[in-house]
């Protein structure tokens, strides 16, 4: 399945990724997908955010991998835009972080080609003039991309239903 929104800020794309983690509890593949720019590392921080970390979060570009190990979950942030060749991935021994209940989070999974094992979610963010527009695919999990809309849906309508209550002049 697929779920589409808009982003119209940074802090919704914060948010969004705390909806997202909310359902990672247990661990995952997430697969983060688009141009320069369009809020890849963003999304992460709200994740890393959601499961209580609190310092700067920037891509790992010169290691590839940045850890966190937190007391939850232990979260491997991967961003594989300087990868020159797939076959780096084996001298840091990607297997060993892809293990069950471990969440991996990749910028740039495509520039691993097919060296990553399948992941559950992808996530395409796209630029649309002064916001983003993300698009999740479910990969190997259809019902994490299902809980994640679910989720998203629900706080989107709350908040909605909040703002139009409180400009209701009567
Ligand atoms: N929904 C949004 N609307 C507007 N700006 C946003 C949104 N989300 C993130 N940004 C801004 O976009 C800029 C780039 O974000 P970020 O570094 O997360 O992109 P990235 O996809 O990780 O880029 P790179 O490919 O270079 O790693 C930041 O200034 C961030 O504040
Ligand atoms: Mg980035």
């Amino acid at each position: 399945m697929e779920y589409q929104t808009r982003l119209e800020s940074e802090i919704d794309t914060i948010a969004f990724g705390m909806t997202l983690a909310e359902s990672l509890f247990e661990g995952g593949r997430i697969y983060i997908k688009g141009d320069l720019g369009a809020g890849k590392t963003t999304l992460c921080r709200g994740i890393l955010r959601r499961f209580g970390f609190e310092g700067a979060v920037k891509s790992p570009t010169f290691t590839l991998v940045e850890p966190y190990e937190l007391p939850e979950l232990s979260i491997y942030h991967f961003d594989m835009y300087r990868l020159s060749d797939p076959s780096e991935l084996e001298y840091i021994g990607v297997d060993e972080y892809f293990q069950p209940g471990n969440l991996c989070l990749v910028e740039w999974p495509e520039r691993a080609q097919d060296r990553l094992p399948t992941g559950d979610l992808e996530i395409q963010l796209s630029i649309i003039g002064r916001s983003r527009n993300v698009l999740l695919r479910s990969i190997a999990n259809e019902s994490l991309c299902q809980e994640v809309a679910k989720r998203h849906r629900l706080k989107s309508s709350a908040i909605g239903h909040k703002l139009t209550v409180g400009d209701d002049p009567d």
